[in-house]
């Protein structure tokens, strides 16, 4: 990105980048809907609009940001970089035409390998970040990961484990049963070290490490950036019952898991985290038989002699945070010093009351690398970004999908139902209110 003469000069006369932006950007472009609402100590700002379900992110070693348009292929976009959240799109390709991808993207650490997904396979391309072009046709790395409904494959390329690529395949709706089998490769998070050989097609359901299984949707994953720890968050289920009791409107939470390392370190890898036979606790109000349970503890759907709130406990992994019922996070990234994971939120479709629709953060303890929160928590998340009113969702709110932090340190965020990508800065290093925050409109 290029910074403007302008915003060098304010920087070295000691003005803060947030109040360059508010005083002197132009042609600021408005979201489609009500603004929203940002959390105090941050800025944000709309700086694209009008693509087509923008969804993972990804910035290449130029500073041009590569998006996932989901049935469109992979877009790449410049931009004038004039300080503060003031960044200004300059131009916009087509990298890769390619309709089925609809998700999943990462780069290799040269950035030299570009890695999509569609719902069956994983492509890598060469990609050459100056010319901004790819070269040819792309080979498949990993494939046969096909089944209906849920069908995002997202793609974290490790920093820690160079080459080794992690690939998160969620369930089959309505045939649940086989994620119970580990070789149908179903509601799994595998890791696949692509250093081994550069011709070999890896088959999802038979190749590859797996990291866990037993997830519905485990939709965001991440790395922790200093102890390496793999964390995803998960998408549960809908419609619950328990006992035959609807108490589907606050249960079950959605999940925040640790899945171990990349490393020798071979504990805390390859469980089981229950799905389909054991749920996160987030309301315990709505359960009935409830003794025993209580916020980030697992249930049985119908307790039996053989499946029992207890051997959910004791056969299966909890949750290292549990979040609201139907949140549907979506991407989980950590800035650099460790310390904050932020996670998205694109909401409800089964609730009375919609809910998600936010970006929200979640502190970390960077030296542990794990939550500060307790696994019992009720309150780890911090809103960041959330829509002004909840009750108009989904139709008049962004739903935020993708995150990636650029070189300066701020976070990008894309909606994909609105088309839009907003950018986040913080202005203060330890906000204190979920509102109070600016967002950037016409100066
Ligand atoms: C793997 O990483 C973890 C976290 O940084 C560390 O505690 C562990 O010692 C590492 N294991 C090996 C074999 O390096
Ligand atoms: C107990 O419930 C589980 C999950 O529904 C089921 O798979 C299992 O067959 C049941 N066991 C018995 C003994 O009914
Ligand atoms: C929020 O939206 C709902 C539905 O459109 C509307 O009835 C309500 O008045 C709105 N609330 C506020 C505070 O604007």
């Amino acid at each position: 990105m290029k910074t403007t003469r302008a915003a060098k000069a304010a920087l070295a006369a000691g003005l803060s980048a947030s109040i360059v932006a508010a005083q002197g950007c132009s042609n600021v472009i408005v979201p489609s809907h009500a603004l929203p609402v940002v959390a105090s100590g941050w800025q944000a700002q709309l700086v694209v609009a009008g693509l087509v379900k923008p969804r993972s992110i990804q910035f290449d070693s130029t500073g041009a940001l590569l998006v996932v348009e989901s049935g469109k292929g992979v877009t790449r976009h410049s931009f004038t970089d004039n300080g503060g959240t003031c960044v200004t799109l300059t131009k916009s390709t087509v990298l890769i035409d390619q309709a089925a991808l609809n998700h999943g993207l990462a780069l290799s650490a040269d950035g030299k390998t570009l890695y999509a997904s569609s719902v069956d396979s994983v492509f890598a391309w060469d990609y050459d970040p100056n010319a901004g072009s790819v070269g040819g046709r792309p080979v498949v790395v990993v494939n046969n990961m096909g089944n209906n409904d849920l069908v995002t494959r997202t793609l974290l390329m490790s920093k820690k484990q160079t080459n080794t690529l992690l690939v998160s395949r969620g369930s089959s709706d309505g045939n649940e049963a086989k994620a119970t089998v580990l070789s149908s490769g179903l509601s799994q998070i595998r890791a696949f070290d692509l250093s081994a050989s550069k011709s070999r097609v890896y088959d999802y359901d038979t190749d590859g490490t797996v990291l866990g299984w037993g997830l519905r949707n485990s939709v965001g994953v991440g790395e922790h950036p200093i102890t390496g720890g793999i964390y995803a968050v998960e998408n549960s289920i809908d419609g619950v019952t328990r006992d035959g009791k609807d108490i589907h409107e606050n249960n079950p939470g959605e999940e925040l898991n640790f899945f171990g390392y990349l490393n020798a370190t071979k504990a805390n890898q390859g469980g089981n985290y229950g799905y389909p036979k054991c749920f996160a606790v987030w309301d315990v109000s709505e359960i009935p038989e409830s003794d025993g349970l209580g916020v980030g503890k697992q249930f049985a759907i119908q307790e039996n002699s053989t499946l029992t709130d207890e051997t959910c406990a004791s056969d299966y992994v909890a949750p290292r945070l549990t979040f609201p019922a139907h949140y549907a996070p979506i991407d989980i990234k950590f800035a650099a010093d460790g310390k904050t994971a932020y996670v998205t939120f694109r909401g409800s479709f089964d609730k009375t009351q919609p809910a998600g629709y936010r970006l929200a953060s979640v502190a970390f303890n960077a030296d542990t690398g794990e939550p500060v929160a307790s696994p019992d928590s009720n309150d780890a998340l911090t809103d960041i970004l959330t829509n002004a009113n909840q009750t108009d969702c989904p139709d008049k709110c962004f739903r935020p999908v993708g995150l990636a932090f650029d070189a300066a340190g701020r976070l990008w965020m894309t909606a994909d139902s609105t088309g839009e990508i907003y950018v986040l800065q913080k202005t203060s290093s330890s906000p204190t209110a979920t509102t109070g925050g600016t967002f950037v409109t016409a100066t």
